[in-house]
């Protein structure tokens, strides 16, 4: 399936819930995703990075909270309590009913020298059930280890080694982890027999021959014409979560479309579709997608966070200053006859400020005769000068 791209979304009715899912969120990551590669295919999950950044805004104060509510769409969410409340919420889904499952589960790890702040465990813990684990980060490999191994226990080892050992190190405060699966049967299966091998025009041009279901049922469907584009809402059995399915009309009408989803609330598709007869053609397919986030928030206006302003003054209990350093996403699908599987999982790693950002920057510039010493805190091993090369 390489090279093909599609646009896949699982969308959620969030009946039971608020909705948390920020639609500026959504078509931010739609477009940075796509923008980064174009030709890749692409899967991110908005609920398990805004889960996250959720966890980080309730330990943030001033600008840096600031930030993180305008690309949450918190601005009316009010108090921190609410927000975590409304995260929360998101619990009510996670569930295993009949073939279906949703899980999500979020945790924070700590480094020994550092607690977090009573609030904000009470924050984290009670209402996003935010674990908070201690660790050594000083022991890079195996703290890398733990937590990969929790991520792949939450994700049925759909995603593994979300952290690379050498992304931590005993400077890291804490990470905050999010991690997302799902698994359902479609309502309407595809048959297995009904499946053959089609073209798959990936450009014009260019085609491929794939693996492509085929099913004739009834099922939501819409024509957009001002996306240029037709959909199909496919349901799973036992959940009210099911997978829309945009279609643009041209062969190359992707960069169109997603440009356009930029101003569409995703949630709210399905409204404008109708009970239809339809033959569905849709290939199987299965692949990952690693995503940095930085550049994606900052689109967003969400910089502070990273920088030497960064405020989670209430998220430790000690008064060291933190920001956080890195931000990633790894999410996984497979699509087939039978229905879906999804998973997701999102980190921040937040490191204390005065490791990251030095108040003054020396200058060091050996391009002249120097003196070296091989040494530890004992011996000098070898000592030496240079005077030419
Ligand atoms: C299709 O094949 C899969 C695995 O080969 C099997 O688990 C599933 O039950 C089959 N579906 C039907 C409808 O026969
Ligand atoms: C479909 O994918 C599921 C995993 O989501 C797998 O268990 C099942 O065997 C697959 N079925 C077919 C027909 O490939």
């Amino acid at each position: 399936m390489n090279g093909i791209h599609l646009l896949l979304l699982i969308t959620t009715a969030m009946a039971s819930c608020d909705n948390v899912s920020g639609q500026i969120l959504t078509s931010q990551l739609i477009q940075s995703a796509v923008g980064a590669q174009p030709n890749e295919n692409v899967i991110v999950s908005p609920i398990s990075i805004e889960t996250c950044l959720a966890l980080a805004y309730l330990g943030a104060e001033g600008q840096t909270a600031e930030e993180l509510a305008i690309s949450l769409a918190l601005k009316h969410a009010g108090d921190k309590q609410s927000v975590a409340q409304k995260f929360g919420r998101l619990f009510e889904k996670t569930k295993s009913v009949g073939s279906a499952t949703f899980r999500l589960a979020n945790r924070i790890y700590l480094d020994q020298r550092f607690q977090i702040s009573t609030k904000y465990n009470e924050l984290a813990l009670n209402q996003m059930h935010a674990n908070a684990e201690t660790v050594r980060f000083a022991d890079a490999a195996a703290t890398a280890a733990t937590i990969n191994s929790w991520v792949e226990a939450e994700t049925d080892n759909k995603i593994r080694g979300l952290i690379a050992g050498n992304s931590l190190d005993g400077n890291t405060a804490l990470v905050l982890v999010n991690a997302l699966y799902f698994k359902a049967k479609w309502l309407h299966q595809f048959s297995n027999h009904s499946t053959t091998k089609r073209d798959f025009h990936v450009s014009a041009e260019r085609k491929l021959e794939v693996d492509m279901m085929k099913q004739t049922d009834t099922f939501l469907y819409g024509n957009f014409k001002e996306l240029d584009a037709t959909a199909v809402e496919l349901s799973y059995l036992d959940t009210d979560v099911s997978m829309l399915v945009l279609l643009p009309k041209s062969v190359d009408g992707l960069a169109a479309l997603e440009t356009k989803l930029k101003s569409v609330d995703l949630t709210k598709l399905s409204a404008a579709m109708r009970t239809e007869e339809v033959n569905i053609h849709l290939p199987k397919f299965k692949f990952e997608f690693d995503l940095a986030l930085k550049p994606v928030l900052a689109q967003l206006g969400v910089t502070t966070m990273f920088s030497d302003k960064a405020d989670f003054s209430s998220m430790l209990a000690e008064k060291e200053k933190v920001s956080v350093s890195q931000a990633q996403h790894k999410a996984f699908i497979e699509v087939n006859e039978s229905g879906t599987e999804a998973a997701a999982a999102t980190y921040l790693k937040i490191v204390p400020l005065s490791a990251t950002f030095a108040q003054q920057t020396y200058q060091f510039v050996a391009d002249h005769p120097f003196v070296f010493a091989i040494k530890d805190n004992k011996n000098v091993y070898f000592v030496g000068h240079v005077t030419h090369l």
